[in-house]
């Protein structure tokens, strides 16, 4: 039975800016590279590695609670994106590899909605160093706004722009939850953790981010790039996706309207877009 989810405490100072909260909305994934101290790390590894062990159990423990699910490097960046007050999780799972393990198929998580909100946060840490051969999860960054059903996208092979999460011990990523991903194979005999859990939304979206009172709506770049196949390309069908996401977070969704056409949030993007549209 799932605990009673606690919330976080009012002090945490939300530590993303506008530009860095626009920058989740475009991509759906924020890297955090090796925040979680060593001693905590070491601590988690053991902790996984004892026969028996019930990741779910951490959930349960106040030293993994301040050490990791409110580290402030995390906590901070949690509190931007999902308001005060955020919904700690009540379950954790660990994603253990053990030796070599093919790969699995590109997929959403189950209830993915590809949503213009926020509402959700899913995590992923990893207490020990990933190297490319350990099987790091690969994730399309810009696909949390990409509506596909599940049995499609498994059909994708090796995507342009996919990211591996390859990465130094303690490492942080924090996703949209309908980000497309995957489990690349893992070609070495180590034994890999990979702990992910979900934190939630509890009061009313707002901009109570590091906001700066001189930022642009009307002017700001709502394009996320990509590598595609022939180098670096703007995602132009994502742009009022992006931009609605982000008002929404804002606190904003009644004062978003779309222009219509290659106009607003198009237009702010660049005077000479209509030559770049296919
Ligand atoms: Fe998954």
């Amino acid at each position: 039975m799932a605990e009673e989810a606690r919330r976080a405490p009012n002090d945490i100072r939300p530590s993303l800016t506008d530009e860095e909260v626009l920058e989740f909305c475009k991509t759906g994934i924020l890297r955090l590279e090796g925040v979680i101290p060593e001693s905590t790390n070491r601590w988690v590894f053991d902790y996984l590695d004892r026969e028996n062990t019930d990741p779910h159990d951490l959930v349960r423990d106040e030293y993994f609670f301040d050490e990791v699910l409110l580290h402030p490097a995390v906590a901070g960046v949690i509190r931007s994106l999902l308001g005060a007050q955020f919904q700690l999780p009540d379950w954790m799972a660990n994603h253990r590899l053990v030796g070599p393990v093919e790969a699995s198929y590109w997929h959403i998580d189950a209830g993915s909605n590809f949503e213009r909100a926020c509402n959700l946060l899913q995590v992923f840490y990893i207490p020990q160093a990933n190297t490319p051969e350990m099987g790091p999860t690969l994730f399309l960054p810009g696909s949390h706004l990409v509506p596909i059903a599940r049995e499609d996208v498994e059909r994708f092979g090796s995507l342009a722009g996919q990211q591996m999460t390859a990465a130094p011990a303690g490492s942080v990523f924090v996703t949209a939850y309908s980000i497309w991903h995957r489990q690349p194979p893992k070609a070495d005999r180590s034994t890999r953790n990979l702990l992910k859990w979900v934190y939630w939304r509890t009061e009313q979206p707002e901009r109570d981010w590091v906001a700066d009172p001189n930022f642009d709506f009307g002017g700001a770049d709502y394009t996320h790039s990509s590598d595609y196949f022939h180098g670096p390309a703007r995602m132009w069908q994502s742009v009022p996706r992006v931009a609605e996401m982000f008002y929404w977070l804002c606190g904003k969704a009644d004062e978003f309207h779309m222009v219509g056409g290659a106009g607003w949030p198009y237009s702010s993007t660049d005077p000479g877009f209509r030559a770049d549209l296919p």
